[in-house]
């Protein structure tokens, strides 16, 4: 693996790797696979990344901590950083390249336009709870990347289903040859979805987030008895038992994150392609989380031993 910290090592990196590629396989393009990160790497990063460089001749994982993304208040100095421990974990995974830029090589002076993210898609649930123009920053940073990368292929997991979508429409509209791929939700054996920011959790803490699965798995079971609207006041009332606040607990079209129509029969038709969206605060941390909304999946078993997906991931 070749770490490069700046876009002139990361361009001879790839031009290197390009051209030994081509020696070998002169028929095949090189197809380039990318997970962009903020570092503080767990089992989720690691099954995108596993999915990518099955996927790829060459992968690029990058680690940058977006300033951008954070707005006044949030986490930006606290967020988990170990470079150490995160190149340790991409040594063994089969990445080329893991690429860590200087602020300065993603936001350099004379470059200063921000992506504006797809209002209908970046105006509602985390970007109405969240302070600042959270996925303003989000579709920023990730144009830059895809600049500056040039990936065929670009990786995200489905845990952040929201920024997926709005990263979905700006790449649709900037970068049209690009491919976006996703992963599952990678979960912990209770359900609670992996994410560097569990890290935050106090064994106490950690115990009562275990509400989130269990509340989303209460939405899920309920609907089609009670309806959506009373399903999500059950859920509610699992986060609020557990001493957690609830930011939302929404249900929205999965593509569009348009409201479902409300008053709608629960019918296993009327579901399909609506998804269950939360977020909710553990004492300081924030908690986010998604899930499909249909009849199949309640029918789902606890994960196989040994594997972390559990019977929510989509
Ligand atoms: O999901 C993340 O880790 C970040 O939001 C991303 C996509 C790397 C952009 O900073």
């Amino acid at each position: 693996m070749i770490t490069c910290r700046s876009n002139s090592e990361l361009r001879t990196a790839l031009e290197a790797l390009s051209s030994a590629g081509s020696m070998k396989e002169s028929s095949t393009k090189t197809k380039v696979g990318f997970i962009p990160t903020m570092g503080s790497l767990h089992e989720g990063h690691l099954s995108l990344i596993s999915q990518a460089v099955a996927d790829s001749s060459i992968t690029v994982a990058s680690i940058f901590v977006n300033p951008t993304q954070f707005g006044p208040g949030e986490d930006f100095d606290a967020y988990p950083r170990n470079q150490r421990r995160d190149l340790r974990l991409l040594q063994g995974t089969g990445v080329d390249i893991a690429f860590l830029p200087s602020v300065q090589d993603i936001y350099p002076a004379a470059c200063s336009t921000p992506i504006l993210a797809a209002p209908s898609l970046s105006s509602c649930l985390c970007g109405d709870t969240r302070p600042g123009s959270h996925f303003d920053g989000v579709a920023t940073v990730v144009d830059r990347l895809f600049r500056i990368v040039a990936p065929s292929t670009a990786w995200f997991g489905e845990k952040d289903w929201q920024q997926l979508q709005v990263i979905r429409e700006m790449a649709s509209t900037l970068h049209p040859a690009l491919e976006i791929k996703s992963g599952l939700t990678v979960r912990e054996p209770d359900g609670l979805a992996m994410s560097s920011r569990n890290a935050y959790l106090t064994p106490t803490q950690r115990f009562q987030a275990r509400a989130v699965p269990v509340a989303m798995q209460a939405v899920r079971q309920l609907t089609p008895t009670l309806g959506i609207s009373a399903a999500l006041e059950a859920g509610r009332s699992v986060l609020l038992d557990a001493g957690l606040a609830c930011e939302y607990l929404e249900v929205r079209s999965a593509e569009t994150l348009t409201s479902y129509p409300h008053g709608a029969s629960a019918t296993p038709q009327s579901l399909d392609g609506l998804r269950l969206f939360v977020a909710a605060r553990v004492g300081d941390v924030r908690l986010i989380d998604n899930a499909a909304l249909t009849y199949a999946h309640l029918t789902e078993t606890a994960p196989a031993a040994g594997s972390s997906q559990s019977a929510l991931a989509a």
